[in-house]
This record gives C-alpha cells, sequence and structure tokens, in this order.
C-alpha cells in the first residue's frame, strides 16, 4: 500500500513502468523542514531544490507547503512559473545561464539569481543596466569542504565546475566587483556542499566558513550580508543500513551554529536558507515495473528483467546508487531467493539492483522500487525510445496523475526529415511526418 492505494492495482491502472508519489510524506518533510528551523533559527527560509522533482504539481504541492522553489535552467523556471509560482519566490541557480534565461528571470521578477561566477555577474549586471532594473543577487562560492558522499555529486571543494573559490582569494574578489556593479544588489552568499551527506559537521563546518568569509568581506569590501543560503545536500535512506542525520538534528545544529558565529563576527544575524530536494521528495517515490523475463544462469546468478530500467533511474549507472525493492504482488510470501534486477536498456551497465533477497519470483510480477521520488523523474531520458513513465500522486486511497506517459507517438513528434531523404527513399510521408 502506498498512501492507502494498494500498489498492484495502480500498476493495472496506470500501466508500468509506473512513479507513485507519496503526497503525504513530501508534505511531512516540508513541515519538518519548516517546523525545525522555525524552533532553532527562525529567520529561516526553505526552497526547494526543483531539479530533484520538477512537475507542475510537486511545485504547487512544496508552494502550498509555505516552500520557495529554486530552479537550474529556463525550463525549471517556466515550470515553476506555469504551476503559478509568483517570481518573488523563485531563486534562479545555475552555472552557465546564457542572457535568454537571464532574461526570463527579469521578466519573471526572481527573488533572487544566483551567480556562479564573474561571466554571470557581469551578463546579469549588464543585461538588468539594458532594461532599467537592479537585479538582486546572492554569490555562489565553495567553502573548500570534503563532505563524503559520490565524487559526482561533491561539490563545496575547491576544484569544482560550481561556485568561486574562497581559500585562493578568487570570491573576495568577486565581492568586492559585485559591489561595483550598478546593476546588481549583492544581497548574500551561498554554497552547496554536496548531496545525499549523511554528517552535520560538513554543515556545521559550512556555517563558520561562511561567516568568516562574510566578515572578512564586511572588512575588506563594506559587503554586509543579509542572507546565507546553505544549499541542500541532506541524506536520506536507501536501504535499512543507511543513517542520515534528520531535518531535526541539521536545524539543532545549523541554528545554533549561525548565531554563535554572528555574534563572533559581530554581525547581524542573516537570514538563513535551505534549499532541499532529495530529502523533500526521495522517499516519497516509488516505482513500479513488470518482471518480463527470469533468466537463471546455474551457478552465476539469476537476472531479473523488468519493463524500465536506466532510461527512467539512472541513478544506479550514474553514482552506483543501491535501491531497495519487494515485490508488490507478493509481501506476504517468504523470502527465498537472491536475484538481481536488470533494466531493459541495451546496456550491461543497465542493473537497477544487484543482490537482492525477494520471494520466488516470476513473470509478471510488480517489482516495486523504493526512494526513486529524488531525481528519477526529473533524470528519465528516452534512452532506446523508451516512453518516459507516468507519475501519479497518491493519498487518502486516491490517485490522480500528474504526469502523463509518453506515447511512441511523442518519441518521433519532433523528429524532422528532410524532404530530399524522402525522395530519395521513394517515400511521400515516413511515420509521423505524414
Ligand atoms: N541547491 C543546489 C545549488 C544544488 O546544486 C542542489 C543539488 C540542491 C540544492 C539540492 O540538493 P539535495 O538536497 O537534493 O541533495 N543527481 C544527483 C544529485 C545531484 C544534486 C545536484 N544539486 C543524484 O541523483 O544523486
Amino acid at each position: 500500500m502506498i498512501g492507502g492505494c494498494d500498489a498492484v492495482a495502480l500498476a493495472q491502472r496506470f500501466g508500468t513502468p509506473l512513479y507513485v508519489v507519496d503526497e503525504a510524506r513530501i508534505r511531512r518533510a516540508c513541515r519538518e523542514y519548516v517546523q525545525s528551523f522555525a524552533q532553532y533559527y527562525p529567520k529561516t527560509r526553505i526552497i526547494y531544490a526543483g531539479k530533484a522533482f520538477m512537475n507542475t504539481a510537486i511545485v504547487l504541492l512544496v508552494m502550498d507547503e509555505g516552500l520557495s522553489i529554486d530552479v537550474c535552467s529556463g525550463g525549471e523556471l517556466h515550470t515553476a512559473l506555469a504551476a503559478g509560482c509568483p517570481g518573488d519566490e523563485i531563486f534562479f541557480h545555475g552555472n552557465s545561464k546564457t542572457p535568454s534565461e537571464v532574461e526570463l528571470g527579469l521578466d519573471a521578477g526572481v527573488h533572487r539569481f544566483v551567480a556562479d561566477s564573474l561571466d554571470e555577474l557581469r551578463l546579469i549586471d549588464a543585461i538588468a543596466r539594458s532594461r532599467g532594473q537592479v537585479a538582486n543577487v546572492m554569490l555562489r562560492v565553495t567553502p573548500g569542504i570534503e563532505a563524503h558522499t559520490h565524487d559526482y555529486i561533491r561539490t563545496g571543494q575547491i576544484d569544482s565546475k560550481f561556485g568561486i573559490v574562497i581559500p585562493n582569494g578568487d570570491a573576495m574578489r568577486a565581492v568586492a566587483f559585485a559591489q561595483n556593479l550598478s546593476n546588481v544588489r549583492l544581497t548574500g552568499l551561498h554554497c552547496h556542499i554536496g548531496s545525499q551527506v549523511f554528517d552535520v559537521e560538513p554543515f556545521v563546518d559550512a556555517v563558520s566558513i561562511m561567516m568568516d568569509f562574510a566578515r572578512e568581506a564586511r572588512d575588506q569590501t563594506g559587503f554586509v550580508i543579509e542572507e546565507l543560503n546553505l544549499g541542500g545536500g541532506l541524506g536520506i535512506a536507501y536501504n535499512p543500513s543507511d543513517e542520515p542525520i534528520s531535518v531535526q538534528e541539521l536545524a539543532a545544529a545549523v541554528g545554533p551554529a549561525l548565531k554563535g558565529a554572528a555574534i563572533r563576527c559581530g554581525m547581524p544575524q542573516p537570514v538563513l536558507m535551505l534549499e532541499p530536494g532529495r530529502s523533500i521528495v526521495g522517499d516519497a517515490g516509488t516505482t513500479l515495473y513488470t518482471v518480463n523475463v527470469v533468466k537463471h544462469i546455474e551457478g552465476v546468478r539469476t537476472y531479473v528483467a523488468v519493463d524500465g530500467g536506466m532510461a527512467d533511474n539512472p541513478r544506479v549507472a550514474l553514482y552506483q546508487a543501491r535501491y531497495d525493492a519487494v515485490l508488490a504482488n507478493k509481501m506476504n510470501e517468504p523470502l527465498g531467493e537472491t536475484v538481481s534486477i536488470a533494466g531493459n536498456c541495451c546496456e550491461s551497465g543497465d542493473m537497477l539492483i544487484w543482490d537482492i533477497t525477494l520471494p520466488r519470483v516470476d513473470v509478471g510480477d510488480i517489482v516495486a522500487v523504493f526512494c526513486t521520488g529524488a531525481y528519477n523523474f526529473s533524470m528519465a531520458s528516452n534512452y532506446n525510445r523508451h516512453p518516459r513513465p507516468a507519475a501519479v500522486l497518491v493519498a487518502n486511497g486516491q490517485a490522480e496523475l500528474i504526469a502523463k506517459r509518453e506515447t511512441y507517438a511523442d518519441m518521433c513528434r519532433l523528429d524532422v526529415v528532410p524532404p530530399r531523404l524522402l525522395r530519395a527513399c521513394g517515400h511521400v510521408a515516413v511515420g509521423d511526418n505524414a
């Protein structure tokens, strides 16, 4: 059962693969953030990192819980606006914004741009000036923290494509540069130390490094920090052995650390901002698949091939992520065999789970993979021309579609055939271009 709905009935009704999103879990996670930080640091703003699961209904849901939205591209900005999110609830990120994305952000009146480099500061300033506007901008810096997580999702260290480096003086020069721009108002500092982080220490260290930097910047440039954005990164339990810290523990560590740092640095307490993505939507998602093939290789292993894979969940292939699963239609049957769940893409690396013990698996069984709410829907592709799955929101025994399943026709929708190829093949029309 997910959100009061029978998973097997959902698979029958909506087809598989299917992303199932538990509304109550998302709401609970949002409230945990809002309430925990209200307790330890009332001047906190919680901003949902849309990249984790960007969809119109999800934006509305987190807005309903009082969260603002972090977007990192024109497409995410468009989605937030399409959901009715007011511009002043939107934070515009990204390390490589185009001029037209900056224009879109200014059109929308986004609350803050987060500039990642000197070039972005220049770009935002120039475009704002050409429109007679002043853009509110936060500067993303790299505090030099090495959070213990996968290399590809680690971002706080110095050798990173993100942010401006503090220890070598680049960040200080960037603050001074921003202070001198006429159409940029520098409101605060941003950092994001990494994702799927399991300890409070890197966050607490980030607070003190960022506040020390803010004090030096005040002394050297006159910049007054109004806002400190610590990014996202809180990890979740994908497997029973994972032991992430709770939001409450994060708040209890970060809130007092920031109060203490403000006193130590002789500065007013800045507004604290957090940008959780995974810890808002991650464990709210479950993906349902149908078993197509059970292939036993005697003395080696049993491959269970399902009707989805790296196209709907690239995280295993990309980050060696480990997931847990059950057979939704055999919840009361005893565990029997250890199998490996394979995806349906033409890649040996397209595996969803290596070595998991399940009840005896048969063709037609429904595999439910847990914790797929973050970076699955949003990172899905059409590799091998697999249509992207549908997503349903479940709550109180009701299921509602929030994203339609793509169709085969969608796979060819944007294809264009030059007429000379048609002529060469002797065709008048081909496929969906007919
Ligand atoms: N803020 C910024 C500036 C970010 O870059 C990110 C994530 C977040 C907030 C949200 O982080 P979270 O709370 O979700 O950890 N695709 C990878 C994760 C990439 C994270 C990118 N940035 C994965 O599937 O593990």
